[in-house]
């Protein structure tokens, strides 16, 4: 495995950092955190105020800054995040996997246009990603994905099912990537957070035109936002963490510790299926 070797993409300062779902949250810290370290940013986001807004607040100034209305739901936006990125800034040196949405309830009550568009944002949008900007990265011999799932990826799910499906599926993105590109020169890193302080639990704002507000209603999206709002971590801690991942190549990237509990139980169950395969042997 990967995790002894320092990646190329440590040489950050110069580069661009694109990401996706830049708008908000932790993929806004993520651009303040790479924009400090002297990267040039491209952002990504599908919600056009919280876009410029982000734009203004790193500055404006054109040589450092982008901001490019892109869907990830579509390969053609993510595509033209990526030419106006390269043809902007040249070489781009880290790419945060970063949009997502997370409508709360439990599957028996999912209807399958919200099942769709949780999959198509949070699994076919990183699809995309990587579809588009590893080959770049691998070309370049250089270069850091970082794809956000979330403790989610890793954990039992109950309320928030099609979001923990689709963050599993993350995690199986960016752990075949991490073999495959690591004789490329190229980082992944998979980051999987637990509780922090942003707008994902209003993600019904960001639903597909003429879809009903899957959270109006809703007893279980109404706690997790109050549950976000009494104990979520600050983004700004995510960015830091984020960072520190990048220039050391770390593969798994657990930022906070609030959900470890509920981990130790997943590699418990995962043990127990093993000790009871034995035993019925
Ligand atoms: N906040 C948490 O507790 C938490 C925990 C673990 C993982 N995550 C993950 O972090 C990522 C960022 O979420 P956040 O918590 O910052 O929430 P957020 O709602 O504050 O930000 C999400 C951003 O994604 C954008 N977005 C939504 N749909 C999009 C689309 N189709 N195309 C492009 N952009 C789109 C939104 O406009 C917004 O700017 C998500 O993948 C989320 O699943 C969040």
């Amino acid at each position: 495995m990967t995790t002894e070797r320092k990646s190329p993409s440590t040489e950050l300062a110069g580069a661009a950092c694109v990401v996706t779902g830049g708008g908000s949250g932790i993929g806004r810290a993520l651009a303040h955190r790479f924009a400090a370290a002297g990267m040039h940013v491209a952002i990504g986001d599908v919600e056009p105020a919280a876009l410029d807004a982000t734009v203004r607040e790193l500055g404006g100034d054109e040589d450092r800054v982008l901001g490019v209305r892109c869907d990830v739901r579509s390969v053609e936006d993510v595509q033209r995040l990526r030419d106006e990125t390269v043809k902007r800034f040249g070489r781009v040196g880290v790419v945060c996997l970063n949009a997502g949405v997370a409508p709360v309830g439990p599957i028996l009550d999912m209807t399958l246009e919200v099942w769709n568009w949780v999959v198509d944002v949070n699994l076919r949008g990183v699809i995309h990603g990587v579809h588009v900007f590893a080959p770049l990265l691998a070309e370049q011999g250089s270069g850091h994905l970082v794809l956000t799932a979330s403790a989610a990826g890793v954990i039992d799910t109950p309320s928030v099912g099609p979001y923990g499906a689709t963050k599993h599926a993350v995690v199986g993105i960016a752990s075949a990537l991490r073999s495959e590109l690591a004789d490329k020169g190229v980082g992944v890193s998979v980051l999987c957070p637990g509780l922090i302080k942003t707008r994902i639990f209003e993600s019904e704002r960001n639903r597909p035109a003429g879809m009903a507000d899957p959270s109006e209603g809703n007893a279980a999206s109404k706690q997790y936002r109050e549950w976000i709002a009494a104990s979520g971590a600050p983004p700004e801690h995510v960015a830091d963490v984020v960072h520190r991942a990048v220039v050391e190549n770390q593969f798994f990237v657990f930022p906070t510790s609030d959900l470890d509990a509920m981990i130790e139980s997943r590699m418990a169950d995962v043990r127990q299926g093993l000790a009871w395969r034995d035993s019925s042997a």
